[in-house]
């Protein structure tokens, strides 16, 4: 059968989505796979209806419209059909960084302080007692939309303004001074570290997608029980979530060397730009190997 490939849609990472999904789609191609785009969810239930499909490969990122929050996952289990990637609950949970957290902490794993801000809040005094600097996000957005750091008072209202565009509820969370790394998550395995260290001070949309001089180091702990230790505590949060099949943890590493846990992500970006099939590539699991193994986990 005909296994769609589900991208694009209509998230704020749309872009991201479709970068994705040309490659993971060109390299299921390449592995003889019947592979066809589909460009968000109601391209995909009209196909679905007409039997086109019998399998889907999910890299539509975000929320909504996207397919990371467990909207598509119900749907296609209702209808019986496979796909890949976590089920409705950790999809759910994982694109939700504030019940993501609320897991976390009930469980004792780290993630740093933070506060949720509803309307009328007193933004000041939730930024005073988390303590200078901190972050600001959508609860449910990805790629760092909408995200800024505040390091001081007259920061802080143009911060949650800029959150606010985006559906969804708002995080302040203390910023982690020190190390920004990533782990991803195939199968059961949590694939090496990688160490991000982006040209500028922060690893943005630019430095995400767009620049050449973002450095990843890979593995990206040079001592090997730290290593190991930042790998295990990544699979514990991603089974915590109720995730399974891949995915990606990221993770802070502070002056101390102590871990925080900032989110997971269930359907991880595929760009040439993105961190997964690149820890991957250590292991020596080049691209369509990777894309494979995903597609392998709609077979669960
Ligand atoms: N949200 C983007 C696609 C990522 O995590 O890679
Ligand atoms: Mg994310």
């Amino acid at each position: 059968g005909c296994v769609a490939v589900l991208l694009g849609g209509s998230s704020a990472e749309r872009e991201v989505s479709l970068d994705s999904g040309r490659n993971v789609l060109e390299a299921l191609r390449a592995r003889g796979i019947d592979a066809q785009p589909v460009d968000g969810i109601p391209a995909l239930i009209e196909g679905l209806r007409e039997r086109r499909f019998d399998r889907v490969f999910n890299i539509l990122h975000g929320n909504k419209g996207g397919g990371e929050d467990g909207t598509l996952q119900g749907l296609l289990e209702a209808l019986g059909v496979p796909y890949t990637g976590s089920r409705v609950l950790g999809s759910a949970l994982a694109m939700d960084k504030i019940r993501s957290k609320q897991v976390w902490l009930a469980l004792g794993l780290p993630t740093p302080r933070y506060a949720r801000l509803a309307k009328g809040d007193d933004v000041q005094a939730a930024a005073h007692a988390l303590g200078l600097p901190v972050i600001v996000k959508p609860a449910c957005e990805g790629s760092s939309v909408g995200v800024s750091r505040v390091f001081d008072d007259a920061g802080l209202a143009g911060a949650v303004e800029l959150a606010s565009r985006y559906p969804g509820e708002l995080l302040m969370e203390q910023l982690v001074v020190g190390g920004e790394y990533t782990v991803g998550i195939l199968g059961d395995l949590a694939l090496p570290t990688i160490r991000i260290v982006p040209a500028g001070e922060y690893y943005d949309y630019h430095a995400k997608y767009q620049a050449e001089d973002t450095q990843y180091l890979c593995p990206g702990l040079d001592d090997a029980g730290a290593e190991v230790e930042m790998r295990a505590l990544a699979l514990a949060a991603f089974r915590a979530l109720g995730c399974s099949g891949w995915g990606r943890v990221d993770v802070m590493r502070d002056r101390d060397g102590n871990n925080h846990l900032l989110e997971v992500n269930t359907a991880p970006g595929m760009t040439s730009h993105s961190l997964v099939p690149k820890a991957a590539r250590e292991l020596g699991i080049g691209f369509e190997e990777l894309c494979w193994r995903v597609l392998e986990t709609s077979l669960a």
